[in-house]
């Protein structure tokens, strides 16, 4: 009976790993999984015996896939692979998937709330602004920003976007406007960044960016840290007390801005959650988790490989 294990430093909600328990016993594997975990060490004596595994953003490097002597299958259950060594995957002949698409909506709801919390001056009794008509430019129009893109309908928002991979009739399929210039897309109200973290993207956002967007314009990053350039933010915040930055991907930099701003003007500034609450949600924990092992299943059944994302051939 191949056996499973769901590695989660940040839990799923209980029912959904009480599903993919079931759906193991349903297909004959065995299921075992460590939550909440401290240190890579744990991770990895865990993963000894694993021949498949389940995971988030939990940190897959060589160390592990040189541990993990009989994995067979990894899926990250989830979009992003940036924290899984591939090379070290593929090497070991071991296939890594992914499950797009399925806590899209939640990350867009919560941009929405965020946004809204931010707007209204996290509902402090004082008066505060709506979103309904502001435009919205999204940075990639994948799967989170399509989810954004239904949302904004609600909001009376026209959507822009830029996505260097996606042809214009792509993009207009998906109910934005393409526009070709990252340059342009910060002249939205609200620029949202939804792209990996990749050559091309990290470090990419600036204070040149920044510093293009309308009086009272808010960034959000609830993609990947690596893509902003904190410092710019310290800096545009000096001379642009009216622009705000939501973070889903924590603010390394906190002390260092509060300190140039003050906590006041950094209440008014910056929303940074509890770093990537984005897909924590019941349902995406669900869509997700259910959808990684049911790949799992197949690939066990009969070999089948669904988004797998480290090549092919090995
Ligand atoms: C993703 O890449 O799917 C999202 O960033 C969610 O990541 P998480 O599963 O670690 O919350």
């Amino acid at each position: 009976m191949p056996s499973v294990l769901l590695a989660t430093f940040k839990p799923f909600n209980k029912i959904a790993v009480d599903g993919i328990e079931k759906i193991c016993k349903d297909n004959g594997l065995t299921f075992g999984k460590i939550e909440g975990y401290k240190t890579q060490e744990e991770l990895y004596s865990a993963a000894e015996s694993a021949e498949a595994c389940i995971v988030r953003s939990d940190k897959l490097d060589e160390e592990f896939f040189n541990r993990a002597k009989n994995l067979k299958i990894v899926v990250r259950a989830g979009a992003g692979v940036d924290t899984i060594d591939l090379d070290a995957a593929s090497k070991h002949h071991v296939v890594v998937e992914n499950t797009p698409g399925q806590n899209a909506n939640a990350v867009a709801e919560m941009v929405f709330a965020l946004l809204i919390a931010m707007k209204r001056n996290h509902f402090d009794a004082t008066s505060g602004r709506e979103i309904r008509g502001s435009t919205l430019g999204l940075y990639g129009c994948g799967n989170v920003s399509r989810a954004m893109i239904e949302v904004s309908k609600g909001f009376a928002m026209k959507c822009y976007s830029y996505d260097p991979f996606l042809s214009d009739e792509q993009i207009k399929e998906c109910g934005a406007e393409p526009l070709h210039d990252l340059k342009e897309l910060f002249k939205c109200d609200i620029v949202s960044l939804h792209v990996p973290a990749t050559p091309q993207t990290i470090n990419s956002i600036n204070e040149d960016l920044m510093s293009l967007m309308p009086e009272n314009g808010v960034l959000v990053d609830a993609a990947r840290s690596e893509v902003i350039d904190e410092d710019s933010v310290i800096s545009i915040f000096q001379k642009r007390p009216d622009l705000g930055y939501i973070s889903d991907v924590g603010f390394t930099k906190i002390d260092e801005l509060r300190e140039k701003i003050g906590a006041a003007q950094l209440k008014k500034q910056l929303i940074v959650t509890p770093k990537k609450m984005g897909a924590q949600t019941l349902e995406s924990n669900v869509n997700a988790g259910l959808t990684a092992i049911k790949q799992i299943s197949a690939y066990f059944k009969d070999g089948s490989t669904i988004h797998q994302v480290n090549g092919k051939a090995f």
